[in-house]
């Protein structure tokens, strides 16, 4: 029998369009779904640009106009893979199209906007995804699962930070990523939302915080992203930079544990360490995500003398999604995050399964987010605000 075919609308081409735009050709290939994924449609403002990419990742079409993408009867998801500051307003359009969706990270600039697409997918009965893709590394979820059984006891530390060096060269030029009217937030809503998204799913909500930010390089060249994180430079004019390009923050979590987090673009070295290290009563776990398929296990229970960090590699078939791909020990690597986290989504659209991250956790973590700028404005500690 035939599958039922999923038509995917995408917004924007660049890294995140190539990356989603992968996972959704190789779903079919890995994984038995009750629908097919079809890349029907890509939308850009740049129509050589666009057409190239239809034909480069596979879309049957493009649009130069997004919005004539969400008024087409022939999509069912709309993807939306541009800037920071078109992601409320594209998904908002998208949902009362009737469109499902799924939304780059951060959800969005504002708690409030956050909301708003929060109520309008839900007044409009369709089902809304942001995608913090590191959850679906195997190894993170196999981090859940020990946790929820007890294998740590009570959580008493995360430790968690997000380090790159991408733009530590003063004449990178000034991206939309570095401009607060585009992106929102520096470091903090880039890559501190990660692993805030890691720290709520493995650990919990976050009560309160103090918080403090750094923008080292004030002005640059300006310039326009490239791909991936490259761009190019136009140094005949420069620009202010208003976003941190540091952030670091301690939190206390409602079950009482203790985060520590750091997110940086000025780590030397590190070109996308985001790690965690989860201390609890009864053991502890680490996460390197430039080390993906390990995690490390220590547990109070081991017999004296043997205890000690074990490193697991998870891609045996007891492991969260390792048997969609390879056998044990054929490792997987950073696109297999997408496709796990789709192939969840897609499965949930027709079965009705939850599915997280969603709007909902779009807006918890723009909460914190927000607490987290507060809190380093005012040097005080800042109570986050739920809504
Ligand atoms: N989940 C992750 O690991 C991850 C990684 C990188 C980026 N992101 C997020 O993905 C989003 C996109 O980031 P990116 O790195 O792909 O950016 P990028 O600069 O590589 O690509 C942005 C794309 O959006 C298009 N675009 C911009 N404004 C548009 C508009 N008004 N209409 C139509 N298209 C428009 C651009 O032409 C480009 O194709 C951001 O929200 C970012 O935070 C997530």
């Amino acid at each position: 029998m035939s599958k039922r075919a999923l038509r995917i609308g995408m917004i924007g081409y660049q890294f995140m369009g190539k990356a989603h735009s992968h996972a959704f050709r190789d779903l079919d290939f890995f994984f038995d779904l009750p629908v097919t994924p079809v890349l029907q449609a890509i939308a850009g403002r740049n129509e050589e640009a666009v057409r190239q990419a239809a034909a480069q990742y596979g879309f049957a079409s493009f649009e130069t106009d997004w919005r004539r993408l969400i008024e087409r009867d022939d999509i069912d998801v709309i993807d939306i893979v541009t800037p920071n500051v078109a992601h409320a307003e594209m998904a908002i359009a998208a949902v009362q199209a009737g469109k499902h969706v799924i939304c780059e990270k951060p959800l969005a600039m504002t708690v409030d906007e956050a909301v708003r697409m929060r109520e309008a997918a839900a007044a409009n009965g369709v089902r809304a995804l942001v995608c913090h893709n590191y959850r679906y590394a195997p190894a993170v979820q196999y981090a859940k699962r020990l946790i929820e059984e007890g294998r740590l006891g009570r959580i008493y530390h995360i430790r968690a930070e997000y380090l790159q060096d991408w733009i530590m060269d003063p004449n990178f030029p000034l991206v939309w990523r570095l401009r607060k009217e585009v992106t929102g937030s520096g470091a903090l809503g880039d890559i501190g939302a990660h692993i805030l998204d890691l720290a709520r799913f493995l650990v919990g909500e976050v009560r309160d915080l103090a918080a403090t930010m750094e923008t080292f390089i004030k002005e640059r060249p300006l310039g326009e992203m490239s791909g991936g994180l490259e761009a190019k430079a136009d140094h005949s004019r420069t620009g202010e930079v208003d976003v941190d390009d540091a952030v670091a923050f301690l939190a206390h979590f409602e079950n009482g544990a203790l985060g520590v987090f750091e997110a940086t673009r000025f780590a030397a070295g590190n070109r996308n360490g985001n790690r965690f290290e989860i201390n609890g009563e009864r053991g502890s776990l680490r996460w390197d995500l430039e080390n993906m398929n390990n995690l490390q296990v220590y547990l109070e229970d081991d017999e004296r003398g043997m205890q000690g960090f074990r490193t697991i590699n998870c891609t045996e078939p007891v492991h969260p999604f390792a048997d969609r791909y390879w056998p044990a020990g054929h490792i997987i690597g950073y696109e297999h995050t997408f496709m796990n986290l789709f192939a969840t989504f897609f499965r949930s659209l027709e079965d009705g399964s939850p599915c997280k991250p969603d709007f909902e956790d779009g807006v918890r973590n723009q909460c914190v987010l927000d607490a987290v700028e507060r809190a380093a404005a005012s040097k005080q500690w800042e109570t986050v605000i739920y809504r």
